[in-house]
């Protein structure tokens, strides 16, 4: 509710404009952000790449704050995909040590929010450094009962259907029944977002017209908003226009009958 925005957002702002204009009962459950562009911030400024991914976090922080004000459901950020290990390797290093600050210096925060931590994709592939900083994030806010802030690493979507399918098929041969049927509950019950209410929006920043991967099951019936504005320069007033332009689209599931958004 807009009280909880009371200590943050300055009277007059366009903050405060916007949060008149959102629709309470009609919020996305689960907002995802593909996080993109901090190359492009950093090469605008004449910058190493890596000052874009720094610059990158002051944002995490900004829409993990707003979503949890907000009182979103879930948040799931892309921060890493399957396909990003093909940079170079000291940017994917950068990549990690940011994380591990980032877990380190938020955790008291994100836990004083009451939001629960997770992360997507197939982190057993990541260094026993990030995994040990994930694990401690994880449980200390496991009985949270806020926001879940899932951060999508080592993540794509195809690897994660994959990974779906064949732990449905086993559970299927255990009970001694055919591929024949599989079904789709059946998968979804196997998705890394299974605890998860369904994808509402999906937000995509600086301007790229494409899904890289990221939940490509969950985005079939997802609304999509993209940004110019690079991920570094993404904050509470981006996020808040992108819910209320959320709110304006008519969605029907394939159907005839306009379906009112979320709740
Ligand atoms: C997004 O920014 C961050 C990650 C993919 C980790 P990019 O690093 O992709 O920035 P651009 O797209 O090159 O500008
Ligand atoms: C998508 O961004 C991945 C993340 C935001 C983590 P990319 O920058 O990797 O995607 P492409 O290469 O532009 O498709
Ligand atoms: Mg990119």
């Amino acid at each position: 509710m807009l009280t909880d925005f009371a200590e943050v957002v300055s009277p007059g702002s366009a903050d405060e404009r916007l949060l008149t204009s959102v629709d309470w009962d009609r919020l996305p459950r689960h907002l995802a952000i593909i996080m993109d562009g901090n190359g492009r911030w950093a090469a605008q400024r004449g910058q190493p790449r890596i000052a874009g991914h720094r610059a990158g976090v002051e944002a995490v922080r900004a829409v993990v704050d707003t979503g949890a004000r907000l009182g979103l459901g879930a948040l799931t950020l892309y921060a890493f995909s399957t396909e990003n290990w093909k940079r170079p390797r000291y940017e994917v290093d950068a990549l990690m040590r940011m994380l591990r600050k980032y877990l380190r210096l938020e955790l008291d925060e994100i836990n004083r929010q009451n939001i629960r931590f997770q992360t997507i994709g197939r982190i057993e592939a990541l260094a026993s450094t990030v995994r040990s900083e994930i694990a401690r994030a994880s449980e200390r806010t496991a009985s949270n009962t806020g926001m879940v802030l899932s951060v999508a690493l080592n993540y794509g979507g195809r690897a994660e259907i994959v990974d779906a399918c064949r732990a449905a098929m086993r559970k299927l041969q255990a009970e001694g029944k055919s591929a024949d049927e599989l079904s789709e509950e059946d998968v979804e019950r196997e998705l890394y977002t299974r605890s998860l209410p369904e994808l509402d929006l999906l937000v995509r920043t600086s301007g790229e017209l494409r899904i890289s991967n990221f939940l490509l099951w969950q985005s079939a019936y997802a609304e999509i908003y993209v940004t110019e504005t690079l991920w570094p320069d993404f904050r509470r007033v981006h996020l808040l226009e992108a819910v209320v332009d959320y709110q304006q689209r008519s969605r029907r599931f394939g159907g005839l009958k306009l379906v009112a958004n979320a709740k």
